[in-house]
């Protein structure tokens, strides 16, 4: 196991930059997830980690030693892809053996290896299946299996879920998880996906456009997003968005609607009277019939039961906004729909630079 830290890389294709100077320490044992929209350099970084693609400019690190000058092999990292690899004229042992036998690892070494990452991903039973015979599900474990065995210093896994159908793709998340509370293997899971990101990492690090956004715990970026990209980025359904001018009365500010609703927001907000903003209400915390706070009205748009909760969409001020009720509250469409959210959640952006304030 070892850490991994970038000091300020760079990677430009010809005369397009497309990571521009990005710096980040990552602890030993730790499991953190890149996320970002399709394009961002997600993949480019972490082929920079890996040593399968050159760096522009910066240093990288694993365990304290600088590997820029380093072969992948060399840099004792394992990677899981998207799409497995997996030879077909091979077995399961086979496939997963491969590399310790490119090795020169030894034959009752590797057989015990492969038995040992057979155990902890549940293969036992498949291990002299070839892949044809395998699922989806399974062929992605042995390709897991495949970079385990090698006990790697770090697992770089690049959207190793994208292929696999929604069921799936969730139980393949969780096993992931459950694999690395057993192994403690330093990680580094990109994907564009934000629930993966939310629900396997220890740390997130949001890019757009070859930058970090923000980075810091699930829980830190939902709660306290930095800027209008992370808080649209996070979170599902997602924040609802708003235009708004600051204005208020007796100290407590407040965002006035373009239809003279006024949403109050925390006393602690950085607004300035006039000021142009966006108002960012989480879905979640719009909540029907409540007593406190700002009371929110229109007319419902349209009603999408989910069981547990019901998404219902409501105009505000001419905007659509979501609010997800429990699934017993009778929404109707066409009906008035009232909702109550308090100051405290109100997220609040400079409508210019983007930055919460
Ligand atoms: N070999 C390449 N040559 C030129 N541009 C590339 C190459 N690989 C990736 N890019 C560009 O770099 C950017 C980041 O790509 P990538 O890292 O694959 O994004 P992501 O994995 O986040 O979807 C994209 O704009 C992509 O078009
Ligand atoms: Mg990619």
């Amino acid at each position: 196991m070892a850490s991994v830290s970038l000091n300020d890389i760079r990677k430009a294709y010809g005369a397009v930059d497309v990571i521009h100077g990005i710096s980040l320490d990552i602890e030993d044992g730790e499991f953190v997830a890149l996320v970002g929209p399709s394009g961002c350099g997600k993949s480019t970084l972490l082929r920079m980690i890996a040593g399968l693609e050159e760096i522009t400019d910066g240093e990288i690190a694993i365990g304290g030693a600088v590997v820029n000058g380093m072969t992948p092999r060399e840099r004792n990292i394992a990677m899981v892809f998207q799409s497995y690899a997996l030879y077909p004229h091979m077995t399961v042992a086979e496939n997963m053996g491969f590399n310790l036998k490119l090795a020169g690892v030894g034959k009752p070494q590797i057989e015990a290896r492969v038995a040992e990452a057979a155990r902890m991903l549940d293969l036992a039973q498949l291990l002299d299946r070839k892949p044809a015979q395998l699922s989806g599900g399974q062929r992605q474990r042995v390709a897991m299996g495949r970079a385990i065995v090698r006990n790697p210093a770090v697992f770089l896994f690049d959207e190793p879920l994208s292929n696999l159908d929604a069921k799936l793709r969730v139980q393949m998340r969780s096993e992931i998880k459950t694999l690395h509370q057993k192994v403690r293997t330093t990680s580094i899971y990109v994907t564009h996906d934000q629930i993966e990101a939310m629900t396997l990492a220890d740390r997130i690090v949001v890019l757009n456009q070859g930058r970090v956004e923000q980075q810091g715990t699930p829980l830190e970026l939902y709660r306290k997003p930095a800027n209008l990209f992370v808080a649209a980025f996070i979170g599902s359904p997602a924040m609802n968005m708003l235009d708004g001018t600051v204005d208020g009365e007796n100290g407590q500010p407040a965002a006035r609607l373009s239809d003279g609703t006024a949403i109050r927001i925390a006393s602690d907000r950085k607004v300035r009277p006039g000021q142009a903003v966006t108002v960012g209400l989480r879905p979640e915390h719009l909540t029907p019939d409540g007593k406190e706070g700002n009371v929110l009205a229109g007319q419902t748009l349209l009603v999408e039961p989910t069981g547990a909760q019901t998404h219902v969409v409501f105009d505000l001020a001419g905007q659509s906004v979501t609010a997800v009720v429990d699934g017993a509250y009778a929404a109707r469409y066409g009906a008035r729909f009232e909702a109550n959210i308090a100051s405290e959640q109100v997220h609040i952006f400079d409508r210019g630079t983007g930055l919460a304030l």
